[in-house]
């Protein structure tokens, strides 16, 4: 009997998995040639599987306000917020994004897991609930576990579902956090949150959205889906994270609730980690910019993502159920979800594969994602690619 025995279980089970070259779970970029366009054993390929959705890792703006930063106060903080890794940078984004969303505070944490972690775990406590929506991120979930509370899955979307469970919960349902997320990072499908909404005020519950895939790809001012569904002041708690459509590293949680704030004193996640380096804060503060002002941007980044969606749809894949930046079929087997990654990747294409328990409903995922840097060649040349494997 050894610590190691169950490693040994998991690398028979997934030897076959792991014998692929290149490497599905670890694919290694040689080189970068730009926010699309990357090297991957030796061979040059255009990137539909990142979360850049504006492209703004390499956004000139973005690059210059990080190398200043560096000049300036070095290449990292070496401690977390509450000692001496709370710079100017970090309290002016955190005030920035509360302006951003129109909400009285905002609060920085190093990563987006983090900031999911540390506002679920900092809210709420043993004796309190959670219900959030079947398909929430592994950082929802471990923020759940953390957190000590009761935690009950509502089904996929399902306002019905969602009622029922307050309803069930009586009183309790004035101490329960509902989490949902804006676009759905697996299936690239929206949470009903108008109707969500309506669900929350009726018994009296608080509700927190994820929008890590939404910000700066949904709204006018790129807010997520509070902004398209108009319910921003009825959501109690809003997290996103700056490694997606802000190309740096970091997350946030914004609110109306001044309340919030305390967690800086309570939160485990917030507190027992190192600050986001300066850099990485100057490139999200400089990127918050641009997204506020993408209306271009977006306006491209929906117009390929509308492209590729109906395209793939006329190919009879079983797609999620609208249209977005992230498209994801599913498929009934590993053996040809493994085909059309390996004959992208052949041909010139890095998607995201991805397999249960990370993917919804026990099937394996081929994940792309669009983005505002993409070219219409390149859009095109991904639609031309899936119809010669398909
Ligand atoms: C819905 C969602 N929330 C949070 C995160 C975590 O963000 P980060 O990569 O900044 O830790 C992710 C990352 O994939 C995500 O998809």
């Amino acid at each position: 009997m050894s610590l190691f025995d169950k490693f040994s279980t998991f690398l028979e089970e997934s030897e076959p998995l792991l014998s692929i070259k290149p490497d599905i779970f670890g694919t290694k970029i040689e080189k970068l040639y730009s926010s699309t366009e990357a090297s991957i054993d030796g061979r040059r390929v255009l990137l539909a599987g990142t979360n850049n959705y504006l492209g703004l890792t390499f956004a000139p703006e973005c690059i210059a306000a990080a190398h200043k930063a560096i000049d300036d106060e070095g290449t990292g903080t070496t401690g977390s917020r509450m000692a001496n890794g709370n710079y100017d940078g970090h309290r002016a984004l955190e005030r920035e994004l509360a302006e951003f969303y129109d909400c009285a505070t905002g609060i920085v944490f190093s990563t987006g897991y983090q900031a999911n972690l540390g506002t679920i775990s900092g809210l709420v406590g043993s004796g309190d609930v959670l219900l959030i929506d079947a398909h929430c991120h592994a950082s929802i979930y471990d923020g759940c576990k953390l957190s000590g509370a009761e935690v009950i899955r509502f089904r996929h979307n399902d306002v019905a579902d969602l009622d029922k469970r307050l309803n069930r919960l009586g009183d309790r349902a004035q101490s329960t956090l509902i989490v949902v997320e804006g676009i759905y990072s697996m299936l690239g499908d929206t949470a009903p949150l108008g109707e969500i909404t309506k669900c929350k005020q009726k018994y009296g519950s608080y509700l927190l959205i994820d929008e890590a895939h939404s910000l700066g790809v949904l709204g006018d001012t790129g807010q997520g889906l509070v902004e398209v569904a108009g319910v921003g002041n009825a959501v109690d708690f809003i997290t996103g994270t700056f490694s997606k459509s802000l190309g740096s590293i970091g997350g946030y949680c914004v609110s109306n609730h001044q309340q919030l704030d305390v967690i800086r004193y309570l939160s485990r996640p917030y507190i027992f980690t190192a600050s986001p380096s300066p850099s990485n804060i100057a490139s999200a503060r400089a990127a918050l910019v641009l997204l506020k002002n993408g209306n271009a941007l977006r306006e491209q980044l929906w117009e390929h993502a509308n492209k590729l969606y109906s395209h793939l749809l006329g190919l009879d894949l079983d797609l999620g159920p609208e249209p977005g930046p992230v498209i994801a079929a599913q498929l009934d087997t590993t053996e040809e979800a493994l085909r059309i990654w390996s004959s992208l990747i052949e041909k010139g294409i890095y998607v995201n594969l991805i397999f249960p328990p990370a993917s919804p409903k026990n099937k394996p995922l081929i994940r792309i994602s669009v983005s505002a840097a993409h070219t219409e060649e390149q859009i095109n040349f991904i639609c031309n690619t899936f119809s010669e494997i398909m």
